[in-house]
């Protein structure tokens, strides 16, 4: 084998091992795929709150309050036993205390669905007071099952 031979065939070793390490799935410490998606989720609830928040007039506040109520509505089946994936920041309390975790989840759809409602009630305080109630629920859940940011 001459030397032009054996470095083309490191060179392309090197541009294979690079190419993994560039892949997040085949890379262990990365969140696994529901993981994210259910950052995706969440995330999107957040630019909603923020959204309503600013809204300027009832349509658009209706239209982001909806959002996060149909958001509130796809959490039930993200929480599958085990999940979590090697990186997440779902803690394991989440299946320990399942059922204290699921009430979180209902109570998200209950206080959401209000929330809608007091948007198109118009009422500012309406609206306010159910932003309140919306808001509880997700720091009360992320206090005892959200882990630290990765
Ligand atoms: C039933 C419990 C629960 C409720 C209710 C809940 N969350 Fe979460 N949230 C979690 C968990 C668990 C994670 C971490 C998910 C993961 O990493 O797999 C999370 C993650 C997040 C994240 C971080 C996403 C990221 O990039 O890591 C944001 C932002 C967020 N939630 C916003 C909200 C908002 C806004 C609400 C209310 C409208 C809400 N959450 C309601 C449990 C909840």
């Amino acid at each position: 084998m001459n030397s032009t031979y054996k470095l083309t065939i490191a060179i392309t070793a090197l541009a294979v091992a690079m190419s993994w390490a560039a892949t997040p799935a085949f890379t262990t410490g990365h969140r696994s795929e529901i993981s994210l998606s259910r950052a995706k989720l969440m995330q999107s609830m957040e630019d909603a709150a923020k959204g309503l928040m600013r809204a300027a007039d009832t349509g658009a506040a209706v239209n982001h309050a909806e959002i996060i109520a149909a958001n509130a509505m796809k959490l039930d089946g993200m929480f599958k036993m085990g999940s979590g994936g090697p990186k997440t920041r779902a803690k394991d309390a989440i299946w320990l205390k399942n059922d204290d975790f699921k009430s979180f989840i209902k109570d998200l759809q209950r206080t959401t669905k209000a929330l809608v409602a007091a948007t198109k009630s118009g009422n500012q305080d309406a609206v306010k007071a159910a932003i309140r109630n919306v808001g509880k629920n997700c720091g009360g859940c992320h206090d005892s099952y959200r882990g630290p940011k990765i």
